[in-house]
């Protein structure tokens, strides 16, 4: 037993949990996400696996992104993604739901399914359905030879390594990165990206791994607010824009290791009904980076704040605004817009880690979830 104990801590690479360290990872899992792909100096960009259908990619009038949970929200970043800079219209679809239906898709339709364990049967499902229709489908998988990455045309890996946890948290990004390279690769293929813009996007992504290490140099003031706010029993995370899906998935961690109810919410959408929940007692995690919704998320802040709710604020380094304005901020350091959610997330990420360790919770392997969901 003292054996398996020692082997589990040398897994761990001395963390004290799977998530901790695939948390800590990311700057290398990003890293290796890109590898070979971008080429910043060269202003140059590849997918191998995509190579032979990035013209069919480029062309099509439309995009059906699928997944679940986690990859669900990485395909509601890729919608913004891709239409901003390859301006294709895209669909972001649960594959449970996409399934059951009698979903429209037409011949040159491109089908963007996105699964770290490539299992999810629902995911699986809506694939062969999709298929099935003459859609061309890509795979954004993290395991290599699933069931997924098999089922598809063609696609790309994420490279972001095993993941343990059952809150995915380095596969997200992972699915980000390389979601962000398949959008810039349309684009630049498309012609509806600028030479600058493009330059600056690979070389803002081949900063990111960086940027991520100070992220993750916050750490010690997260774990101070996540003990403030260990005893909470709901929280709600607002953003606009590319940080709207980010407060969906900072959100789901909470539930998913802490058991406390979190909503996630367009913060505009706020006032059309959770504004109504907000007093002294209720936590709001507001992603307000400076983007270009800033001036529209302050004022977001005040009617919060109005109304005595208690904000955590993920702010970009050196702004001078908010911090007055908020009870709690964590810094992140600046990047484009379009990059923002590979630097905000991860806060998030580790808010909720230690919230749910300080309420002694299962983190690695919280009730009722299961890492791979391979029924429906
Ligand atoms: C499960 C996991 C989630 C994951 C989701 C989709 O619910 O607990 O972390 O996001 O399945 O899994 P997939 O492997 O398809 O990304």
């Amino acid at each position: 037993q003292k054996l398996e104990l020692e082997l589990d801590a040398i897994e761990k690479g001395g963390y004290e949990h799977f998530m901790l360290k695939e948390i800590f990872e990311q700057p290398r899992s990003i890293a290796d996400s890109m590898r070979g792909r971008v080429r910043a100096d060269e202003a140059h960009l590849q997918l191998g696996g995509l190579r032979n259908y990035l013209d069919k990619l480029a062309d099509s009038k439309r995009i059906v992104i699928i997944g679940c949970g986690t990859s669900w929200h990485a395909g509601l970043v890729a919608e913004y993604l891709f239409e901003e800079l390859a301006r294709i219209n895209v669909e972001v679809e649960y594959a449970s739901e996409f399934r059951y239906r009698n979903p429209i898709i037409k011949e040159n339709d491109i089908v963007i399914a996105i699964s770290q364990s490539g299992e999810t049967a629902d995911t699986l499902a809506a694939i062969e359905l999709a298929k099935s229709k003459g859609a061309i489908i890509f795979g954004v998988c993290n395991v290599v030879g699933s069931s997924i990455a098999r089922a598809t045309h063609a696609g790309a890996y994420t490279h972001a390594g095993p993941e343990i946890g059952v809150a995915s948290t380095k596969a997200f990004t992972a699915q980000v990165t390389v979601l962000a390279i398949m959008a810039l690769a349309a684009a630049q293929r498309k012609g509806t990206i600028s030479e600058e813009l493009y330059r600056q996007l690979l070389i803002e992504l081949e900063n990111i791994p960086d940027k991520v290490e100070e992220v993750l140099q916050s750490a010690a003031k997260i774990k101070e607010i996540a003990f403030i706010f260990t005893y909470a029993r709901n929280f709600i995370y607002l953003g606009r824009g590319l940080n709207f899906p980010v407060a969906l998935e900072g959100a789901l961690k909470l539930k998913e290791i802490s058991y406390i109810h979190a909503e996630g919410y367009p913060a505009a959408e706020m006032k059309h009904g959770p504004i109504a929940l907000i007093d002294e007692d209720m936590p709001v995690v507001f992603l307000a980076t400076k983007d270009s919704s800033y001036d529209k998320i302050v004022s977001n802040i005040q009617e919060v704040k109005a109304r005595k709710g208690r904000v955590i604020a993920i702010v970009t380094a050196g702004d001078t605004l908010i911090p007055t304005m908020v009870d709690f901020v964590i810094e992140i350091p600046k990047t484009h817009e379009m990059l923002m959610p590979l630097l905000s997330v991860i806060p998030l990420q580790l808010l909720s880690y230690y919230v749910a360790v300080m309420r002694g919770r299962n983190v690695d392997q919280p009730r009722n979830l299961a890492k791979s969901v391979t029924v429906e």
